[in-house]
């Protein structure tokens, strides 16, 4: 497969001329992560006192959510004994652009040598096929597992795979990429959670919002990150 483009635009955001979006804005991404996708699930906390915790997301794109949990992850002296961060891209990068992606990500301290960030990164981007297919289940630091599978959402997560705890929606915006966001895929999310599953997005379009109350979730807009006005946050009751 052939490594997806990637154009890193004047204001030093990176961006996918197939859906012409931008991954993140220049200083977004590692905030987002945190106060959108981990905050929104309720963690550090929710993986406090699990023997495991289960992330699924929907697009790893350039791994700034899966480095920034495994970040907070390991800088959790309660954190759970393991983590399974189970993701899907249908269109991935090569290491190159995940190297230059980490590099560009505004956070100094974190990325020093011997900082969490750096361990995990390394051993991302050692892992990191030329040639990516299929499912890979790497074990990349004692505890940490990442599930990757290379493939659109709604068929990779066809299979059960254990009940999740937490899941990240990340497709770019649904009028760009509406199959990141459609029925289908959110059905094979919704598959995959248990009772209690909190789920997070930058997204709070109404028609997401429909669909994952149609499936059993409680849906709920919360303030957002500037410049965003909102974020969702939802629970799984079905
Ligand atoms: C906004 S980016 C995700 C950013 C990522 N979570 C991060 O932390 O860097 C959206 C990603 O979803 C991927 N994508 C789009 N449609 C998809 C689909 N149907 N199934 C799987 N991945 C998809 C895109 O290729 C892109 O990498």
């Amino acid at each position: 497969m052939k490594p997806e483009t990637l154009i890193w635009l004047a204001d030093g955001s990176p961006f996918n001329p197939r859906f012409g979006d931008v991954y993140r804005t220049r200083t977004g991404g590692w905030a987002q992560a945190q106060g959108v996708f981990l905050n929104g699930c309720g963690l550090p906390q929710a993986w406090r006192g699990c023997s495991s915790f289960r992330i699924l997301e929907t697009g790893f794109g350039l791994g700034v959510n899966f480095l920034a949990t495994a970040v907070a992850w390991l800088g959790d002296p309660a954190r759970s004994s393991e983590l399974h961060f189970v993701s899907v891209e249908a269109y991935p990068v090569d290491d190159v652009a995940l190297q230059e992606s980490a590099r560009r990500l505004d956070m100094a301290p974190e990325t020093a040598p011997g900082q969490d960030f750096a361990r995990v990164l390394t051993a991302l981007l050692a892992a990191w096929p030329s040639r990516q297919t299929g499912w890979q289940h790497w074990t990349l630091l004692p505890g940490l597992h990442l599930h990757l599978g290379w493939a659109p959402a709604q068929t990779a997560f066809n299979t059960p795979m254990g009940p999740v705890d937490a899941v990240y929606l990340d497709g770019f915006s649904p009028r760009r990429n509406p199959d990141a966001w459609d029925s289908p895929t959110l059905a094979a999310v919704a598959a995959q959670c248990r009772r209690g599953t909190r789920l997070s997005s930058w997204c709070v379009a109404g028609s997401v919002r429909t669909r994952l109350t149609e499936l059993g979730f409680t849906v709920q807009k919360m303030p957002g990150l500037p410049p965003k006005k909102e974020r969702l946050e939802a629970t799984f009751g079905g």
